[in-house]
C-alpha cells in the first residue's frame, strides 16, 4: 500500500465535534451516497465512476477489506470516495445531519440467522429511524441479499414504519455491477433479492456524540490505594451504557496510571485508554490521545465514574 492511498481514510473520532462537515472533507458541495460494509470496495468504485458528481462515504469494520479497498481506490484514481472504519449503524447516525444523504447501500450483509444473533444485523436497533433521519426526502435505501428470509424481514421492517415507500422485492435483477459476494452466490445458484425503499416522511433520531464534552476531569483529593482495585470492575449505567476496566498499569516514575477500558453504548463497543496523571496538588484523568474513542455517553461516564470511585470527597455523578 502506498502512503497516498491513506488519503481515503478519515477518522471522525479525532474531529473536534460531530457531525462531520462533509463539504469540508471532500472540498466540494455535492450529494452524498453511503455504503455500509463495502468489502473489497468494488461497488464504491462503480458508484464513484458512475456518479462523479457525488461524494461517497463507505463504512467497513474489517481491516483487511479496508486496506484492499484503499489500494483499489488509489489504483483506479478515484477522488470522490472517503472511508471510515467504524460500525456503519453508528456512523450513519452520528456523522450525518438530518436530510443530508441521497442514497444508502448495503450489499450482502451477514443475515445473522441464528436465534439470538438478530441484534448483530446491520439493520438492527434504531437503523430504520436513522435511515429515515439522515436520508433526504425522496432519498433511497437499497439492500441486496441472497437470504430470502432476511429479505422479507427487512422488507417488512421498512414497510411497517411509515417513513418509507417500499417497492416489491426485486428478484435476480440485472445490476450494472456485481460485488464479490454477489458473484459468489450467483455461482452457487442462489437467488438475489434487492430491497429498495424511498423516504416519504421526516423523523429525527437522537445522536449520542453531538454534545460538547470534556476529555478530562480534575480530581482534587484522590485515594491512590483504591486505583489497583478498579481492575476487572464492570460498571452498568442507564440507557444500556457499560464499561469495563480491563487493566490498570502504573508508570515507571509512579506519577501516572494507565487504564485499559472497553465501553459499550447499546452494543457499540470501543477500546481506549485513560491516563491518570499526578499534578502538583491534584490529579487529572483524561482520554489517551493515541486511541481516541468517539465521545459517547459511556465514554464520558467512564471518566466521571472513575473520578467518583477514586475521589475522597464522595460525590455522585450521572
Ligand atoms: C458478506 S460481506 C459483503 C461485502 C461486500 N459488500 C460484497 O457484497 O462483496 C459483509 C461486509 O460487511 C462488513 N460489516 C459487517 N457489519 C458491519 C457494520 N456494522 N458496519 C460496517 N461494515 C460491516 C463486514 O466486515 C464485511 O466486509
Amino acid at each position: 500500500m502506498t502512503i497516498e492511498s491513506l488519503k481515503y481514510h478519515i477518522k471522525p473520532n479525532e474531529f473536534e465535534k460531530l457531525p462531520v462537515d462533509w463539504e469540508e472533507v471532500f472540498g466540494r458541495k455535492a450529494p452524498l451516497f453511503v455504503e455500509i460494509g463495502f468489502g473489497n470496495g468494488e461497488f464504491l468504485i462503480y458508484l464513484a465512476k458512475e456518479y462523479p458528481n457525488v461524494n461517497i462515504v463507505g463504512f467497513e469494520l474489517s481491516l483487511t477489506s479496508f486496506v484492499k479497498a484503499q489500494k483499489k481506490l488509489y489504483d483506479e484514481g478515484i477522488e470522490n470516495v472517503r472511508l471510515v472504519m467504524t460500525d456503519g449503524r453508528f456512523g450513519l447516525r452520528e456523522l450525518f445531519t438530518d436530510n443530508s444523504v441521497k442514497k444508502v447501500y448495503v450489499n450482502f450483509p451477514c443475515p445473522w440467522s441464528k436465534k439470538g444473533h438478530e441484534d448483530r444485523r446491520v439493520t438492527a436497533g434504531d437503523f430504520v429511524e436513522t435511515l429515515a433521519s439522515v436520508l433526504e426526502m425522496g432519498g433511497e435505501f437499497e439492500l441486496a441479499t441472497d437470504d430470502e428470509r432476511y429479505a422479507s424481514e427487512v422488507h417488512e421492517l421498512l414497510s411497517k414504519s411509515d417513513f418509507f415507500g417500499v417497492e416489491p422485492i426485486h428478484i435476480n435483477p440485472d445490476r450494472k455491477v456485481k460485488t464479490r459476494y454477489e458473484r459468489k452466490w450467483i455461482e452457487d445458484g442462489r437467488t438475489i433479492h434487492i430491497i429498495r425503499a424511498k423516504k416519504v416522511k421526516n423523523v429525527s433520531v437522537k445522536r449520542l456524540t453531538w454534545e460538547e464534552s470534556a476529555v478530562h476531569v480534575k480530581i482534587e483529593s484522590l485515594n491512590e490505594e483504591r486505583i489497583p482495585s478498579l481492575k476487572g470492575k464492570v460498571y452498568k449505567g442507564k440507557n444500556d451504557r457499560v464499561f469495563v476496566v480491563k487493566e490498570v498499569f502504573k508508570d515507571f516514575d509512579g506519577e501516572k496510571y494507565y487504564m485499559k477500558i472497553i465501553s459499550s453504548d447499546k452494543g457499540f463497543d470501543q477500546h481506549y485508554n485513560l491516563i491518570l496523571e499526578k499534578k502538583r496538588n491534584f490529579w487529572v484523568l483524561k482520554i489517551d490521545s493515541t486511541c481516541q474513542p468517539y465521545r459517547t455517553p459511556a465514554v464520558k461516564w467512564s471518566l466521571y465514574k472513575i473520578k467518583e470511585e477514586l475521589s475522597n470527597q464522595f460525590a455522585r455523578f450521572k
